[in-house]
């Protein structure tokens, strides 16, 4: 994660926490994701790099989860952002959490274009913007969408391993 995040330029790390960020911080940052509780999804690229993820904070008391979103610049507008959010949208509508928020800040017209696609409702606060959606409760069809889209990943991840491996293999001589 913290490759992936070093990729980002100081402008794109602002728009992310809405501050700048030095590598040391983002280090910070991935090292507190609490993976036990929280949920982090990922875009992989052939080679197994991540090119784009979604953190998922859930706050279990109130039911309220928070997303942050990056996709690496050379792997912009191919729909990963769109689908980062969807997903992310997705696992916390079937862990019932009642609404998903975003921040972000009112120049971040990508982000703010998203959140509309996803039907979020914004905010517009002094130079800030939050995100919100009220998300339905969970369904027999999200946790079955759930798990077909869980076994699609799976299966995507094994086919990347196995190209990686094949392709690293010395060849016999
Ligand atoms: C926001 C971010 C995750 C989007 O990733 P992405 O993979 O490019 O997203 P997608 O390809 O799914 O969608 C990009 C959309 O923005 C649109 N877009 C591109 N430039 C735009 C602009 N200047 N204004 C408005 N929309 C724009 C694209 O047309 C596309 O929409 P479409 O599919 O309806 O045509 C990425 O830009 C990023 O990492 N930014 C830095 C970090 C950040 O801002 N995070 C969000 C705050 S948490």
């Amino acid at each position: 994660m913290f490759r992936h995040l070093q990729t980002l330029s100081s402008e794109d790390r602002r728009l992310r926490f809405g501050t700048y960020m030095l590598d040391m911080a983002l280090e910070q940052y991935v090292d507190r994701i609490d993976l036990a509780h929280d949920k982090v999804f990922g875009v992989f690229g052939r080679d197994m790099s991540l090119l784009g993820m979604a953190h998922l904070a859930l706050d279990r008391n109130r039911r309220y989860a928070e997303l942050g979103l990056s996709v690496e610049p050379a792997h912009r507008g191919h729909g990963h952002g769109l689908l980062l959010l969807n997903r992310a949208k997705l696992s916390a509508v079937t862990r019932g959490y009642t609404t998903l928020f975003m921040h972000c800040l009112a120049e971040n017209k990508i982000m703010i274009h998203l959140a509309r696609k996803a039907g979020l409702k914004l905010v517009a606060e002094q130079g800030e913007i939050d995100a919100h959606l009220e998300l339905e409760s969970t369904s027999h069809a999200a946790l079955a969408r759930e798990a077909l889209e869980d076994q699609i990943a799976f299966a995507d991840l094994m086919f990347k391993q196995q190209f990686k491996w094949l392709f690293k293999r010395p060849s016999a001589a």
